[in-house]
């Protein structure tokens, strides 16, 4: 299973890599104004140090939503550096535009994925990686996860290449269930991947440990 962090912010993506576990970054329009990234020249730097930090696996997202500026936009970003995935939004264009990028062997993420049906078309379109968001579904009272284990079912039935991304996962047991489901990668802010460490006995245990230690070698 993958490792994605889902963030804009280039201290965060350190500490996360520094961990030894991380093995991408997403990055959506929203979490990049958040950290006041503007203006095309600021965007592309932008991505260039994040890439600069990790191994692979940059997803970078178009904002035009028609065909030809998409494919101008993707081909852009993916021109910044060979670890950028070019993140497109499920709609027509965003189809079409996967179809393109995956003949010209450009990597594509699939984002803002909410129905098995969509999910179909983005793997039939060649999408490396398939966005559906678990969190937002659940928001409105949809069940993220079952929708995570529909589509498990139904690539593994075709053999579809495409990778499940399991996005906007909000805390542990999302990522937890992601693993048991079998999302070949989650993305997740840096709070859930530390998150993952924390157990009560692993924290009294050591105490006990270093303690004793302590009182033998006094
Ligand atoms: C996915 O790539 C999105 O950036 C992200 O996971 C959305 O998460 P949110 O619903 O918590 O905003």
């Amino acid at each position: 299973m993958k490792f994605f962090i889902d963030t804009a912010n280039l201290n965060e993506i350190r500490e996360a890599f520094d961990l030894g576990v991380l093995d991408g970054v997403t990055t959506n329009p929203s979490l990049m104004a958040k950290e006041g990234i503007k203006g095309d020249a600021n965007v592309r730097a932008h991505y260039k140090a994040i890439c600069d930090i990790v191994d692979n696996n940059v997803s970078a997202e178009v904002i035009a939503t028609d065909f030809e500026g998409m494919i101008k936009e993707g081909k852009e970003l993916a021109k910044i550096d060979d670890k950028i995935v070019v993140k497109i939004p499920m709609i027509k264009e965003g189809i079409k535009a996967i179809k393109y990028f995956s003949s010209e062997g450009i990597r594509t993420n699939c984002t803002l994925v909410f129905s098995p049906g969509q999910a179909i078309l983005a793997a039939k379109a060649g999408a490396s990686y398939l966005s559906p968001f678990v969190g937002r579904l659940d928001d409105i009272s949809q069940d993220g996860l079952e929708f995570i284990a529909q589509v498990r079912v139904i690539y593994d039935n075709y053999g579809f290449g495409t990778e499940i991304l399991a996005a906007s996962v909000r805390h542990t047991m999302h990522l937890i269930k992601c693993a048991e489901i079998g999302a070949d990668v989650v993305t997740c802010p840096l709070n859930v991947i530390t998150g993952l460490l924390n157990h009560p006995l692993t924290d009294s245990g050591l105490a006990k440990f270093l303690a004793d230690h302590k009182k033998a070698n006094a």
